[in-house]
């Protein structure tokens, strides 16, 4: 059999492709009204950042990295050599730590300056069991903004997520916001403690690795999809019930923002998300139906630890992440299909192949121009030269046949009214110079066409 795409991989073809292209522009728009601005960093940083940020007793980092080993001989290895830290590389399994790492590198932050406020767009991997909505490669849409701890940035941030959702076509009815607040280094300590005695209490009804987490995270605990577990932290004790004055006031600040912005959201004390760095603002946003267990398409929240947590500065910071391809998910359960990417706004029909290299020519000063023109490249009878304009959506056909092309003309015919006209090819000539001049948006493109063989409304 042919080779196939790695399984948790997907081809996104050429009209997927350019949606996804429409998907960042619309993004980098609707966040750019917030003061966001790009940043890129690598696909892969050293895995230390990885372990040391996210934490390495989450599923991310403990089972689902895609990690390489450069520089090192395989047999010196073998032989029982060391490898350096810096030769240990994974593939990024999301953003955050990498954005952060690169704020610390480049002091995007300095002491006193406004907060950092970066986005960016792009393939994640995680080494998960494959299945809908769960791949190994994926794309997110993220946003980070470093150096301010205000309740403000939290509930601006995630405004901003759910005006995406609404800029995308992701119906606010179809979405479930829920928010909750992890604490911070003062109060969750306590906490923690709280679950680990409660999970020690029904240690017999938890499996086996609930048990090994009430040891080493016992929060996780909260994520874990067994059903006799989930019903046992139904009862486990909540965070809100713990948290300090601090941080019962930050989190009530975010709510009372997205209440007055109109923003309605679910509190849900057991959402812990799952990954380490996480304090204060946790949330999540969720579809309602039809997406089965992958039905997370977007969540973030604070982490006023982590810069530290990877070497630098205390810098507060808070942010979020998409998931591309569940959004499209969303989207096609909505009825939303792909519009198609090829653009043909002209296409050059030939009659016989006597005519083949005017038509070349034509094609070629249309698309100078700013007209997305096209022709035949395969010898096809005329007719089906017409179907196939058809199906590339061209407005206009203009026919070049050897009787024309003596006289000078071409004949024009409107696809949508079926309207033909002879034109002067000299003056389509002229006009088109005239055009080659300026610059033009798609847009135009019909008045254009219109203006050069006048075969509008008949
Ligand atoms: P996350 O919840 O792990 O957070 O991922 C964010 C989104 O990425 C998820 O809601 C989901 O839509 C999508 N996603 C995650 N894993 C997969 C997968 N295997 N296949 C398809 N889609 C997936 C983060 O990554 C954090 N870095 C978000 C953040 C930014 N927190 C603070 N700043």
């Amino acid at each position: 059999m042919a080779i196939q795409a790695p399984e948790g991989t997907r081809d996104l073809l050429p009209d997927e492709a350019k949606f996804w292209a429409h998907f960042k522009a619309t993004a980098a728009d609707v966040f750019g009204r917030y003061g966001y601005a790009p940043i890129e960093t690598p696909l892969f940083e050293q895995t230390e950042l990885f372990v040391r940020g996210i934490g390495e007793a989450t599923d991310v980092v403990s089972k689902e990295m895609f990690t390489a080993i450069s520089g090192q001989n395989l047999a010196t290895l073998l032989d029982g050599g060391t490898v350096k830290a810096k030769s240990r590389l994974s593939l990024r399994p999301e953003g955050t730590a990498g954005v952060v790492r690169a704020v610390a590198q480049h002091d995007l932050v300095p002491q006193g300056a406004a907060p950092a406020k970066l986005m960016y767009a792009g393939p994640m991997f995680r080494a998960e069991r494959p299945q809908k909505g769960r791949q190994r490669q994926f794309n997110q849409v993220g946003i980070e903004c470093l150096g301010a701890e205000e309740p403000s940035v939290d509930a601006e941030g995630i405004i901003m997520l759910m005006r995406f959702y609404a800029a995308i076509g992701i119906p606010s009815e179809a979405t479930r916001l829920l928010v909750n607040s992890m604490g911070c280094e003062k109060c969750r300590p306590a906490y923690r403690e709280a679950v680990r005695a409660y999970m020690a209490e029904h240690a017999s009804e938890l499996c086996d690795e609930c048990n090994r987490r009430a040891e080493i995270n016992p929060l996780r605990a909260f994520d874990c999809k067994n059903p006799g577990c989930a019903a046992v932290m139904e009862g486990a004790p909540k965070i809100t019930d713990h948290l300090c004055d601090e941080c019962r006031e930050h989190y009530g600040a975010v709510k009372g923002y997205l209440d007055g912005a109109g923003v309605s959201y679910v509190e849900d004390p057991t959402l812990v998300r799952g990954l380490d760095y996480y304090t204060r603002t946790v949330f999540e946003v969720q579809v309602t139906e039809g997406m089965g267990s992958q039905n997370a398409i977007g969540g973030g929240g604070r982490y006023d630890k982590l810069m530290e947590e990877v070497g630098g500065r205390p810098t507060p910071g808070f942010g979020w992440a998409l998931g591309y391809e569940r959004c499209v998910l969303a989207l096609q359960a909505a009825g939303h299909a792909f519009p198609p990417a090829r653009r043909c706004d002209l296409f050059v029909a030939c009659v016989d192949d006597s005519v083949r290299s005017e038509a070349f020519s034509l094609v070629q000063a249309f698309r100078d121009a700013g007209l997305a023109a096209e022709m035949d490249h395969q010898h096809r009878s005329l007719k089906s030269q017409f179907k196939l304009a058809d199906k590339l959506g061209a407005a206009v056909v203009a026919v070049l046949g050897p009787d024309e092309l003596a006289s000078g003309q071409v004949k024009a015919r409107n696809m949508r009214t079926h309207a033909e006209r002879l034109v002067d090819l000299a003056a389509v000539r002229t006009l088109l110079a005239r055009f080659g001049g300026e610059a033009v948006g798609g847009g135009t493109a019909p008045a254009r066409i219109e203006e050069v063989f006048d075969v509008g409304e008949e």
